[in-house]
C-alpha cells in the first residue's frame, strides 16, 4: 500500500504545501480551503482551483509515478493519495484512492451524489456554473474540517497492507496520517522523502530522496 503526498508531484512541477515558497504560503488555508472560505467568496475559491487545474493540465506524470505503475506487474500496488492531481491514473497505476477529492471533477453543492468530471479543454467552475437540479458546482475536494469519505476503506485497505510505502507527505494531516496506525506491527514501512519526516513508528526504513530516485531504490530493496 502507497499513501502519497503532494511531494509525489513536486518532480511533475506541481508546488507542496509546506515546503518554503509552497501552496499556504502564497494563499490563506482558511480563505481558499474550507467551506467557510467558499461561503464568504465562492468566486476566489472557484478562481483558486481553476487556477490549479491549469496548472496540472500542463503538467506530466514524473519518473515516480510511472514506477509505481510499473510495480504493478510484481506487486498488487494500491495508490492511497491525498494528492488531488490525476497523475497517478495518467502514469498508469490502476488503484488509486483520493482521500481528498479530484481536481478533474465538479460537484453539485446541493446534491452530493451529483459528481462531473471537468473537460480538460473546458475546466473552469464559475459562480452560476449549475448541476442538473440548479445547485452551484464546487470542486470534488475536501476542504479543511469536511468530512474524508474514503477514509474507512482506506483503514481497510491499510490494515492488509503487507507493505506500507510513505512518499512525499509530511504526515501533517489526519486523518490520512493516521493511516500509519493502522499498518500491522510486523509489516515493513518505508518512506521516501529527501527531508525527515516526523512519525510515531520508529522502524521506518527512509530512503532520503525524492520520488524518482526513491521509487527507484525501493524497486531494487524489494525484488
Ligand atoms: N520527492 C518526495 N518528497 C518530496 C519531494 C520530492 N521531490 N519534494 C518535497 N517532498 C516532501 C517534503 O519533504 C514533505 O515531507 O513532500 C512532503 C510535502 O508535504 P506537504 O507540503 O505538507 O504536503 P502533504 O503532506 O501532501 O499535505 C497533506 O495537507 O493542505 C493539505 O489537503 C492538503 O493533501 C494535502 C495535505
Amino acid at each position: 500500500m502507497i499513501l502519497t503526498g503532494a511531494g509525489m508531484s513536486a518532480e511533475s512541477g506541481i508546488a507542496t504545501f509546506r515546503d518554503s515558497g509552497g501552496l499556504w504560503d502564497r494563499y490563506p488555508v482558511e480563505q481558499v480551503a474550507t467551506p467557510e472560505g467558499f461561503a464568504a467568496d465562492p468566486g476566489l475559491v472557484l478562481d483558486f482551483y481553476n487556477m490549479r487545474r491549469h496548472e496540472l493540465l500542463k503538467a506530466r506524470p514524473n519518473g515516480g509515478h510511472l514506477a509505481l505503475a510499473a510495480m504493478e506487474k510484481d506487486f498488487e500496488v494500491q495508490i492511497i493519495t491525498q494528492n488531488i492531481d490525476n497523475l497517478h491514473e495518467q502514469a498508469g497505476s490502476s488503484r488509486v484512492i483520493h482521500l481528498h477529492g479530484e481536481l478533474m471533477k465538479a460537484r453539485s453543492t446541493g446534491d452530493e451524489t451529483l459528481v462531473y468530471e471537468l473537460d480538460p479543454d473546458d475546466c473552469d467552475i464559475h459562480p452560476g456554473d449549475c448541476c442538473e437540479k440548479g445547485f452551484q458546482l464546487r470542486p470534488h475536494i475536501v476542504w479543511f474540517g469536511e468530512a474524508v469519505p474514503m477514509m474507512a476503506e482506506a483503514e481497510r485497505i491499510t490494515r492488509q497492507a503487507d507493505i506500507f510505502v510513505i512518499i512525499g507527505t509530511s504526515m501533517n494531516v489526519y486523518p490520512a496520517a493516521g493511516l500509519l496506525d493502522d499498518v500491522r506491527r510486523n509489516v515493513p514501512v518505508y518512506l521516501i522523502d529527501p527531508k525527515d519526516v516526523v512519525t510515531r513508528r520508529y522502524d521506518i526504513h527512509h530512503i532520503r530522496k525524492g520520488a524518482t530516485e526513491g521509487v527507484k531504490e525501493l524497486q531494487r530493496l524489494l525484488t
